[in-house]
């Protein structure tokens, strides 16, 4: 069962999940991290920023969780991008020891086993920070998705293309495709942080959470793992 830690705002769960990973790295400076992009995980990069200070991160790794297909990797919505911007800048980690999947359509062929093997040469991940879609996706693994999976191109849907808009001008500017670490992949780090805020979300979490472990809903797959944290608001925990 995952420990539930309800708070009453975004900043505070940034808080919590930032202290959690400063241990981490204090005890680990090699530690790896499991990056998610997206709104959410925001805040705790937020508060990153204000207890990063004195502490040595030249050596900490990281692995996002998933990238759009196709997408030049310097477009300002490239997961790429959107990890330099908001968590390898400001925190001053080495941008040679971050990983984001090759969403190139060059290398898309061989993509998806290159990170899994990147991501074991490393020695598993340390701490994945993890949102949920409103269908429950986790990375983008869509519903349906299998628990076995691993990195790999997956097709997206209408609804999580709609959800993503508001980072572009238009839906059709979503890209259609994503390389993504699969369930399987995620389910190998050994300590699983997932965050979700507001009533959106509340379906996502009572089944992720407490529903029934199934592929149509990606995210029920944290049950199966022996260390998840879910931290979440009160609008966002109405469902549990
Ligand atoms: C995106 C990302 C996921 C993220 C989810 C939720 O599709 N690929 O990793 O968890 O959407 O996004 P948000 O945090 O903005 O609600």
């Amino acid at each position: 069962m995952a420990e539930v830690v309800i708070v009453p705002d975004a900043a505070r769960a940034g808080a919590i999940v930032a202290d959690e990973i400063v241990a981490l790295i204090r005890r680990r400076p090699d530690a790896v991290l499991g990056l998610a992009t997206g709104s959410t995980p925001l805040p705790v990069y937020e508060a990153l920023h204000g207890r990063i200070d004195g502490v040595d991160v030249s050596q900490v790794r990281g692995f996002a969780l998933d990238e759009y297909v196709g997408l030049d990797p310097a477009h300002p919505e490239s997961y790429r991008s959107v990890i330099t911007r908001e968590v390898v800048e400001p925190l001053g980690l080495d941008p040679d020891r971050i990983r984001t999947p090759d969403g190139s359509l060059a290398g898309i062929e061989h993509a998806g086993e290159d990170y899994e093997a990147a991501i074991e040469a490393a020695g598993g991940v340390d701490l994945q920070i993890l949102g949920v879609g409103t269908d429950g996706h986790i990375g983008f693994n869509e519903p349906g998705s299998s628990f076995a999976s691993r990195t790999r191109v997956k097709t997206l849907t209408r609804r999580t293309r709609e959800d993503n808009a508001r980072f572009f001008d238009t839906v059709d500017e979503v890209p259609r495709h994503c390389i993504t670490q699969g369930i399987g992949t995620i389910l190998r780090a050994r300590h699983l942080v997932l965050l979700a805020f507001g009533e959106g979300k509340a379906a996502a979490v009572a089944g992720a959470v407490e529903g029934p472990v199934t592929a149509s809903l990606p995210g029920s797959a944290i049950q199966l793992h022996p260390h998840v944290t879910v931290v979440v608001d009160e609008a966002a925990a109405s469902r549990l």
